[in-house]
């Protein structure tokens, strides 16, 4: 079975973003040039993913523009001869295909999934959670599909967090560790620290059965009053194997205003035509140079 098509939830209320989030999406701030969705786009095409569905609230409509042709500006460019940025905003148009479903009301993670089950279908699919950004020459996506190929059941993202994270994040109880790739026993939606399992928490990047519906269904509000994806996944783990993939590349939580500003810099860093610049700048940042 091949794995073609892929869940962006979007729908939380992106309190943490507060007051940008008052009138703009959370995943519509760019870092560097462009908004969190896009480097996700990006990282599932890389992966093979060719259908991409978007769980979006009611205000958020406007997400949709970002994946529509814009002849006006592509004509505007053209003419001023941009072939650069011409590129750049015609390739994320015709990466994927792209649907969206409303989730009425932000009832959890795992609610918004559960929104995607006819899109869906009878098959596995991603999961992308785009405030988790993941900079690599692999696609993270790309390497846990390889994994499902091997070991079809659940893979999830994972990464070793410090203690005062732990309570707010989905925490991996392991039954053996096998180099990056761990055999999970149960997981456990934010945890306090003194019943946490271990200090390894699921990065969001999932790879699931079509089962995974059915436990959505079926299991009650959660951590947070929210219908978590944690808890259906620690009830399917009971019928099928998980395996959490500990990935290497470099990640960001761009949940939180912290981690986006060390992902635009880190991602600028990265551009050529302002790496020197930014680097350079750095080091003379008066804050950073007062006694
Ligand atoms: P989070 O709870 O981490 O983020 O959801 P949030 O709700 O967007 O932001 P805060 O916590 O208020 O700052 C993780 C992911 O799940 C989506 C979010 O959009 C985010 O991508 N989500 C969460 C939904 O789509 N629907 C929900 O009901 C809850």
């Amino acid at each position: 079975m091949t794995i073609t098509k892929a869940v962006i939830p979007v729908a939380g209320l992106g309190t943490r973003f507060l007051p940008a989030t008052l009138a703009v999406s959370k995943v519509m701030i760019p870092i560097v040039d462009r908004p969190s969705i896009h480097y996700a786009i990006e990282e599932l095409h890389q992966a093979g993913i060719t259908e991409v569905i978007f769980i979006i609230s009611p205000d958020q409509k406007s997400i949709k523009d970002y994946f529509q042709p814009r002849p006006d500006i592509e004509t505007l460019l053209q003419n001023r001869g941009e072939t650069e940025l011409l590129k750049n905003i015609r390739s994320i148009q015709n990466l994927v295909s792209i649907n969206f479903v409303t989730q009425k009301s932000p009832l959890g993670l795992g609610h918004a999934i559960l929104q995607s089950k006819k899109l869906i279908g009878d098959q596995a699919f991603a999961v992308l959670l785009p405030d988790d950004l993941i900079f690599g020459n692999e696609s993270t996506t790309s390497e846990m599909i390889k994994i499902f190929y091997q070991n079809p059941g659940i893979i999830l993202a994972a990464k070793k967090v410090k203690d005062e994270m732990i309570s707010k994040l989905g925490i991996i109880d392991p039954l053996n560790i096998n180099g990056n790739q761990i055999h999970v026993k149960s997981v456990i939606e934010k945890p306090d620290l003194e019943n946490a399992p271990s200090n390894i928490a699921i990065i969001g990047r999932y790879i699931l059965p079509k089962e995974i519906f059915a436990k959505l269904e079926s299991i009650q509000p959660g951590a947070l009053g929210e219908i978590q994806l944690t808890d259906a996944i620690d009830s399917l783990m009971t019928e099928l194997p998980c395996v959490a993939y500990q990935f290497t590349s470099d990640h960001f939580d761009i949940g939180t205003p912290v981690g986006l500003v060390k992902a635009s810099v880190y991602q600028s860093l990265t551009r050529e035509h302002m790496s020197e610049d930014v680097s350079s700048w750095i080091k003379t940042i008066p804050l950073l140079n007062e006694d």
